[in-house]
C-alpha cells in the first residue's frame, strides 16, 4: 500500500508516493501558470489551474513509482495557505482566488480590527487582522465587488478546492483554518464572534477535521482526472507551513524549525496556544491533535537572494549555476561583510513588524565593499531577521532544543553556517528534506493507520543526516552586527513614512 500527499503550492502542485516503510516511491510536480498581480500588492491565480496541475502531477507520480491509482490507500493534501477561493450555487469559482501573498486589504484590517478591537481579536482568534489571512480578503470582496459577493454560496482554501473536485467534499483541516482569522485556535471551531462581527454566514464554511482525519474519498470525477481509484480515502492534512514541519520531525515542543524558501519561516510546536500579546508571531493549530505552533514569517528570505541574483548576478557565461558562483564570492568575504547589512523588507515584513509597506535597504558601504560582501550581507541579513522570532521564542519562554534547516537555505553549505553562527545554536539538516507534500503523505500513512500517530510516523522515517555547530568567533561577532540590524527597521520606518498601520 502507498500513500499519496498532494501539496497544492504557489508555483507548482507537487505528488509524493510514501510505500509503508516511508520511502519515497516517486514525486512529480506541474508547474502552474505565475500568479496574476494586476496591481502593486495584488497576487491572484485560477483555481482551475490547480486541479489541472493536481491531476497531471498525481499521474505522473504513479507512472514514476509504476503502480497504478487501486495501491494508494490513502490521499492526504497540504498546500499554500490563506488564500481565498469563493464558489457559486453551481459551485463555479467566482473570480479568481485572492492568494497568500496578495496584501492590498489594508483598510479592511484596519476596519475590521477597529471593530472587533485588538486584543479581543487576539484573544478570539490568537491573531491579529493581517492582510495575508483569508477573512479580510472576503472582506474586501464584498466591499469591492459587491456584485460577485453575492454570488458566493461557499468559501474554501487552494487546497481544499482541489480536495472538493476530487471528492465533492467541502473539508478543511484546523492548521489551514488557523490562518483565515476566523478560527478560535484556541478551541479548534470556527468562532462564532468573529463570524459575527464579519457578518459571515458560517453556512458558507467548510466541515472542520484534524489533520490525519479521514474527509472524504475520491468521487468518479475524482478518479478521472487523476487515476486514483474511486473510494480512495482521503485525510484533511495541513496549510504547508505545518505539513512541512512534519515531513521535518517537528512536532513536539522543543522542536523548531528555520525554512528559507520564497518567504523564511521559523516554527516551533508548541504544547497550548502560546501567545504574543502584540500579535508579533502567527499562533496556528499545529497538524497534530492537542498540539499548536507558533511561527515567524520574513516575507522576502530567498526572494531577497533570487532578487540579486535576477537583477545584479550576471556572471562570465560559463554554464555555471549563478547562485553557486555568488555564494562562492560572499564565502572569500570575511564574516559580518565588512560592515554591510541587509535589511530584506523587499515585500513589506510580517514577523516582526506587521508593516506591508516595509522596505529593503543595505546599509554601510564603502568603496571597497565587492559583489561578494553584497551577497554575504544578503545571507546574514536573512538569518538575523529570522533570529527576530527566535528573540521573541526567547521572549514568550518557547523552549527551543533543537533547531532543523528546511528549503533552500539548508542546501547551501555557506547559509548553513551563516545560520548556525547567527542563531548561536547547533543546526541539522534531515535526509529526506521533501517539504510539504512529504508531511501530507505521513499524515495519509497515519490516516490509513499505518502508523498510530504522527509522532510516531516521525519517529521511524525522519532522519537526521547531519549536525552543524556554531563557530564561537563567529556567533560573537554576527551578534554585534545583529544589534546593528535591529536599529535598522526604525531608522528606516523614519525615512518612509513612520510605523507600521498594522502593528497593535
Ligand atoms: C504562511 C504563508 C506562506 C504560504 C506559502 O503563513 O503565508 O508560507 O503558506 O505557501
Amino acid at each position: 500500500m502507498y500513500f499519496l500527499g498532494i501539496d497544492v503550492g504557489t508555483g507548482g502542485t507537487r505528488a509524493l508516493l510514501l510505500d509503508e516503510s516511508g520511502s519515497i516511491a516517486g514525486a512529480a510536480t506541474e508547474e502552474h501558470a505565475p500568479f496574476a498581480s494586476p496591481e502593486i500588492g495584488w497576487a491572484e491565480q485560477d483555481p482551475e489551474d490547480w486541479w489541472r496541475a493536481a491531476g497531471v502531477a498525481v499521474r505522473r507520480a504513479l507512472a514514476g513509482a509504476r503502480i497504478g491509482g487501486e495501491a494508494v490507500g490513502c490521499v492526504g493534501f497540504s498546500g499554500q495557505m490563506h488564500g481565498a477561493v469563493m464558489l457559486d450555487a453551481a459551485d463555479a469559482v467566482v473570480r479568481p482566488a485572492l492568494i497568500w501573498c496578495d496584501v492590498r486589504t489594508e483598510a479592511q484590517c484596519r476596519a475590521f480590527t477597529e471593530r472587533v478591537g485588538a486584543e479581543r481579536l487576539i484573544r478570539l482568534t490568537c491573531n491579529p487582522a493581517l492582510p495575508n489571512f483569508t477573512l479580510t480578503k472576503f472582506l474586501w470582496v464584498r466591499e469591492r465587488e459587491p456584485d460577485n459577493w453575492k454570488r458566493v454560496r461557499s468559501v474554501m482554501l487552494p487546497k481544499d478546492y482541489v480536495r472538493f473536485r476530487l471528492t465533492g467534499e467541502r473539508a478543511i483541516d484546523v492548521a489551514d483554518a488557523s490562518g483565515t482569522l476566523l478560527l478560535d485556535v484556541a478551541a479548534r471551531a470556527w468562532s462564532r464572534e468573529v463570524l459575527d462581527a464579519a457578518e459571515m454566514d458560517i453556512a458558507l464554511l467548510p466541515r472542520l477535521y484534524e489533520s490525519q482525519a479521514v474527509c472524504g474519498r475520491v468521487n468518479a470525477a475524482g478518479e478521472l482526472a487523476s487515476g486514483l481509484k474511486a473510494g480512495t480515502p482521503v485525510v484533511a492534512g495541513a496549510g504547508d507551513q505545518a505539513a512541512g514541519a512534519i515531513g521535518m520531525g517537528i512536532v513536539a515542543p522543543g522542536a523548531v524549525s528555520a525554512t528559507i524558501g520564497t518567504s523564511g519561516v521559523v516554527f516551533a510546536a508548541t504544547d497550548r496556544p502560546a501567545l504574543d500579546a502584540r500579535g508579533r508571531l502567527h499562533t496556528f493549530c499545529h497538524a497534530v491533535p492537542a498540539r499548536w505552533h507558533v511561527m515567524g514569517v520574513t516575507q522576502a528570505a530567498g526572494l531577497s537572494l533570487r532578487w540579486f541574483r535576477d537583477r545584479f548576478g550576471a556572471g562570465p557565461d560559463d554554464a555555471r549555476d549563478p547562485y553557486e558562483r555568488l555564494t562562492e564570492e560572499a564565502a572569500r568575504v570575511p564574516v559580518g561583510a565588512d560592515g554591510l547589512v541587509w535589511a530584506p523588507y523587499l515585500m513589506g515584513e510580517r514577523t516582526p513588524h506587521l508593516d506591508p509597506n516595509a522596505r529593503g535597504a543595505l546599509v554601510g558601504l564603502t568603496a571597497s565593499h565587492t559583489r561578494g560582501h553584497v551577497v554575504r550581507a544578503i545571507l546574514e541579513g536573512v538569518a538575523f531577521s529570522l533570529k527576530d522570532t527566535f528573540t521573541l521564542f526567547a521572549e514568550m519562554g518557547i523552549p527551543v532544543h533543537k533547531i532543523r534547516l528546511g528549503g533552500g537555505g539548508a542546501r547551501s553549505a555557506l547559509w548553513r553556517q551563516i545560520q548556525a553562527d547567527v542563531y548561536g545554536h547547533e543546526v541539522e539538516t534531515v535526509a529526506a528534506e521533501e517539504g510539504a507534500a512529504y508531511g501530507a503523505a505521513i499524515l495519509a500513512g497515519v490516516g490509513a493507520g499505518r502508523w498510530h500517530s504522527v509522532d510516531a510516523a516521525c519517529a521511524e522515517i525522519v532522519h537526521v543526516e547531519s549536525v552543524i555547530a556554531p563557530h564561537p568567533e563567529a556567533v560573537a561577532l554576527l551578534g554585534e552586527q545583529y544589534r546593528a540590524y535591529r536599529r535598522l527597521y526604525p531608522a528606516l520606518s523614519q525615512v518612509f513614512g513612520g510605523q507600521s498601520p498594522l502593528s497593535p
